[in-house]
């Protein structure tokens, strides 16, 4: 398209050379004898120039399907939704954790080793400087489960099985005394447990819930 048929209307007053950035002398000086380039039209070319880009993708990456995606969307609601089968009871975490967590958090879950790895049991937040546990802390027992099955053991994330998961946080529900010795931990009976720290929770902006 030629910057002849492109700008026309008004007679020029001189300031659309300007605007126009052409360098060719043969285009200005028609541009001066037939009006402005009118702003309209360069919006129009701006817009049919995104118009072509999103006809043309850059052609990077591959598209992306719905099982790829399901693989990493793996959130736990408080309300249990998308908590997957799969149950364990305190006695079989507690073989999970001795083989797969101790080196780390410690023997039970207290006294942990490894630099950044917290105690997982015990405690009271009585003052600010009060050591925090999935114990004393953590408002939903969803939130245990969906925490070690996305990232732990540290070394090792996603490797353990989804029996494994339940196992190991029905035995840390059970070391912190909110869950009895034999409660079997699956997607039914984890959103039931409460754990003792969950009404503690201040909602700065409860207008924006
Ligand atoms: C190689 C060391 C290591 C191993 C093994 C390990 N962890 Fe951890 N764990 C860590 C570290 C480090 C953190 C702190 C991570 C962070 O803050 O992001 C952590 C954090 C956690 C937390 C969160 C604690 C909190 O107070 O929020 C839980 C729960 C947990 N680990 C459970 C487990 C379980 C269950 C296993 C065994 C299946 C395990 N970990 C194995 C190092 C380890």
């Amino acid at each position: 398209m030629s910057m002849h048929s492109a700008c026309s209307g008004e007679v020029g007053t001189g300031s659309p050379i300007r605007t126009c950035a052409d360098h060719n002398y043969e285009s200005m000086a028609r541009l001066r004898s037939n009006g402005t380039c009118s702003r309209a039209f360069l919006l129009a070319l701006v817009f049919a120039a995104a118009g072509a880009a999103r006809a043309e993708p850059p052609g990077l990456g591959t598209p992306v399907s719905e099982a790829e995606v399901a693989a990493w969307d793996i959130s736990i609601m408080p309300d249990g939704s998308g908590l997957p089968p799969g149950r364990g009871t305190p006695a079989e975490g507690k073989l999970v954790y001795a083989q797969k967590c101790s080196a780390c958090h410690g023997e039970n879950g207290v006294n942990p080793a490894a630099p950044g790895a917290g105690p997982l049991v015990g405690g009271k937040i009585d003052r600010i400087e009060a050591v925090k546990t999935i114990g004393n802390f953590y408002g939903y027992a969803t939130t245990v489960f969906d925490f070690i099955r996305r990232a732990m053991p540290f070394n090792e994330p996603r490797t353990l099985s989804n029996d494994e998961v339940y196992a190991v946080t029905a035995y840390l529900l059970a070391q912190n005394k909110i869950i009895g010795e034999n409660d079997a931990m699956y997607a039914q009976s984890l959103p039931k447990v409460k754990m003792p720290n969950r009404d503690n929770f201040i909602i700065r902006f409860p207008d924006r819930i």
